[in-house]
């Protein structure tokens, strides 16, 4: 009987449980026992897991947020964090509980970062991964979708169907911050669907001018409000990355773009102009029915290649169709927006504006 470890790794986003659920009822169904790592690779360090079962993993999966099995973005076996602020590498510890606990593969739930890691682990030791990417940013390579980054985009919508009622009765520019880190493909997606007047991504550098000079153009005509949705990773007018330092994590994070924005429309046109920062709510909350599809296609696929013993794959979506290709190839280049695809295509042929001339 195979052995198989779940874990999902990184940040959390809609759809994880979803996906947990299809690796088990698939895996029970070809006779396989899984084990769910509680707090990523930590769990494999302490052997800290839960028997997953198709009992265990009802239909209410479909639809829960976050994980069940929790997420950790501090978890680098190559660089664990000790208590005095130390870093050791547990690697060696990882491997000998992956022999002890008898497993035949690990099924990563993860993104670029998570990759990154399972495949120095298969790279040193002899130990099997399959990945499932999951990332609201949809920055990993290979694959159209990942899991979270549609439910992830809805809140998005939804948030700016709300924006525009307040923005329209005030007549306010109301500036939306978008997560995606280094990406734009969220702000894209989700500026779009809310139909956003402008949209400014980390791919393409935006002028203040045209910026100002879009809004008042709508602003003199019928529409006497406007939405901008601005990327997280956006830079400053002199090329400085918009960060906050992240004390407890010892790390810089995206914080403030919308804020920047904002105080820079009120200088350039005097509309008064108000900042939204949606922060969590883009990864909180149950996936929408497009994740919990991608999320099941996904999971058991993923158990499909377990059996068949096809390891050190990552399981993609490309052109509607659900594949495989090798890790290495997700986390070799990372998945920008193409700034002459058809989503900023789109976008132009909306009149929406990207800040460039
Ligand atoms: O990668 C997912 C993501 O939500 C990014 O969009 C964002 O920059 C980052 O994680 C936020 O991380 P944290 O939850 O650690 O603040």
């Amino acid at each position: 009987m195979k052995k198989i470890g779940v874990m999902t790794s990184g940040g959390d986003c809609a759809g994880l449980n979803a996906a947990i659920r299809a690796i088990t009822l698939r895996a029970c169904d070809l006779g396989m026992q899984v084990l769910g790592f509680r707090e990523g690779s930590v769990g494999l360090l302490n052997r800290d897991y839960v028997n997953l079962t198709p009992k265990k993993t009802s239909y209410d999966f479909l639809m829960r947020g976050g994980s069940v099995l929790g997420c950790i973005s501090k978890g680098n076996p190559f660089q664990y964090p000790i208590e005095d602020g130390a870093q050791i590498d547990v690697t060696a510890e990882i491997i000998a509980s992956y022999e002890a606990l008898g497993l035949d593969v690990i099924i990563s739930i993860g993104g670029d970062g998570s990759f990154s890691i399972m495949h120095s682990l298969m790279k040193k030791f002899d130990m099997n991964v399959i990945g499932v990417p999951k990332t609201i940013d949809n920055d990993l390579s290979c694959t159209d979708y990942a899991i979270g980054y549609s439910s992830s985009a809805q809140v998005i919508s939804d948030c700016i169907d709300k924006l525009q009622t307040t923005a329209e009765s005030h007549q306010r520019v109301i500036v939306v911050q978008a997560m995606g880190r280094d990406a734009g493909h969220l702000a894209l997606a989700g500026g779009i669907a809310g139909g956003a007047d402008i949209i400014l991504i980390p791919e393409i550098p935006y002028s203040m001018d045209v910026v100002a000079s879009h809004l008042k153009k709508v602003f003199r005509s019928q529409k006497k409000f406007a939405i901008l949705v601005v990327s997280e990773a956006i830079k400053r007018m002199d090329g400085s990355s918009v960060i906050v330092m992240d004390e407890i994590n010892n790390r810089h994070r995206y914080d403030g773009s919308a804020a920047y924005v904002a105080s820079l429309i009120e200088q350039h046109t005097g509309l008064e102009t108000r900042p939204v920062v949606l922060g969590h709510l883009q990864r909180g909350g149950g996936p929408n029915a497009f994740d919990r599809i991608l999320a099941s296609q996904l999971g058991v696929y993923a158990v499909d290649l377990a059996a068949q013993g096809n390891y050190g794959q990552v399981v993609v979506f490309q052109d509607n169709k659900v594949t495989h290709v090798p890790m290495e190839k997700t986390i070799n280049t990372y998945n920008h927006v193409d700034v002459y695809g058809q989503l900023v295509h789109t976008a132009r042929g909306l009149g929406i504006c990207l800040g460039d001339a």
